[in-house]
């Protein structure tokens, strides 16, 4: 067993300020093997996270310009997209989180995108929900859509694609 499966498996926890989106996704999916996508990867901080606390068995990693940081993590499991996130064409997922671009017509364009790649069940997700541009793109989209959001911890949101709609 990995290191990482151990540390899952017995739900311990290494680095504290996981983000909250993260914490429901574990709760939600347990040990399931997930397909993930992280549009705005940058250094690969969260991502290496969600490597951690997720069985992640396909993981489609989208950044126009991400640091080399980024790539000394690469695991088999993973795809890259170069390019900006609205040509990446990824499968159907689990769970999507986005944190890319911060300007409300981009977020608009993640939204309205990934939300047709979320599986039902599955979980949209993404951080900095205190910038004005992101809150507004992600209030509209879920009133346009009529869809609940959640707030949480370190700047994060989601929403669950309910099986029925
Ligand atoms: C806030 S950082 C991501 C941080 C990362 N999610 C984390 O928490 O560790 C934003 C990243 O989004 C990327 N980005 C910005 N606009 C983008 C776009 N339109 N398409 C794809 N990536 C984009 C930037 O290159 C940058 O690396």
């Amino acid at each position: 067993m990995s290191i990482n499966n151990f540390l899952r498996k017995f739900r311990i926890e290494i680095i504290s300020n996981r983000r909250e989106s993260t914490k429901v996704a574990m709760e939600k999916f347990e040990d399931e093997p997930l397909i993930v996508a992280e549009i705005g990867v940058e250094d690969g901080y969260n991502a290496r996270d969600l490597q951690k606390a997720l069985n992640i068995k396909e993981f489609h990693l989208i950044d126009i310009c991400p640091t080399k940081k980024a790539f000394k993590m690469k695991n088999k499991n993973e795809k890259w997209y170069l390019c900006p996130s609205s040509e990446a064409d990824v499968p159907k997922c689990d769970f999507i989180y986005i944190d890319g671009s911060h300007e409300f017509k981009d977020v608009k364009i993640d939204l309205e995108k990934y939300w047709e790649f979320v599986e039902e069940g599955g979980i949209l997700a993404g951080h900095d929900i205190q910038y004005l541009d992101v809150s507004k793109a992600v209030l509209q989209f879920a009133n346009k859509n009529n869809l609940e959001i959640n707030f949480g911890d370190r700047r994060d949101w989601w929403i669950i694609k309910d099986k029925r709609r």
